[in-house]
């Protein structure tokens, strides 16, 4: 193992991994995370189930700016769709539509919090954020 790639891991599959391969392997798996994973930790911050339903509205409203979250990945964001300012092709926010979707929560932090700052001008609650992946993991082909 090379250093600067040890370093770049978190401290507790480092520690696991001090204690042996096959515990060090388990535990990585266990570290990647999954839209399921990304939806419990943030409705045990809201201290609420997400309601879908509620996540949806959100999602397809503005919020007293000119864009929504649809303006950008669509009303029903299944497909493909393109940025609405630079057109870029946006790939599917709905995670059975897109693998790699909320499956890295350093990347999941910085776009909720980039996007919620243009649409809304202030970050998301957790709750909002359980919402709008509550009802994005309910979207199936
Ligand atoms: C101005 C365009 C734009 C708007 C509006 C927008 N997004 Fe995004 N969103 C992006 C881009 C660009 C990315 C990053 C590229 C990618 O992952 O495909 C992204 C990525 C994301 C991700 C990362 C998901 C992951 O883990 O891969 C989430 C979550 C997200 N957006 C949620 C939202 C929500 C919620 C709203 C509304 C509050 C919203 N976005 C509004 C452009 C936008």
């Amino acid at each position: 193992m090379n250093l600067p790639a040890v370093s770049q891991m978190p401290l507790r599959a480092l520690t696991v991994c001090a204690a042996g391969v096959a515990a060090c392997l388990t535990m990585n798996l266990a570290l990647a995370a999954t839209p399921a994973d990304q939806l419990a930790g943030y409705t045990a911050q809201a201290g609420a189930l997400a309601v879908p339903s509620r996540g949806q509205s959100f999602f397809t409203a503005r919020h007293g700016r000119e864009w929504s979250c649809a303006s950008c990945h669509g009303a029903v964001p299944t497909q493909a769709a393109r940025h609405a300012s630079t057109g870029k092709v946006i790939q599917p926010l709905a995670p059975a539509f897109n693998p790699e979707r909320f499956t890295d929560p350093a990347k999941t932090e910085k776009w909720f919090r980039r996007n919620c700052n243009d649409v809304l001008g202030r970050e998301c609650s957790a709750a909002e954020k359980a919402d709008v992946l509550g009802w994005l993991t309910t979207l199936k082909p």
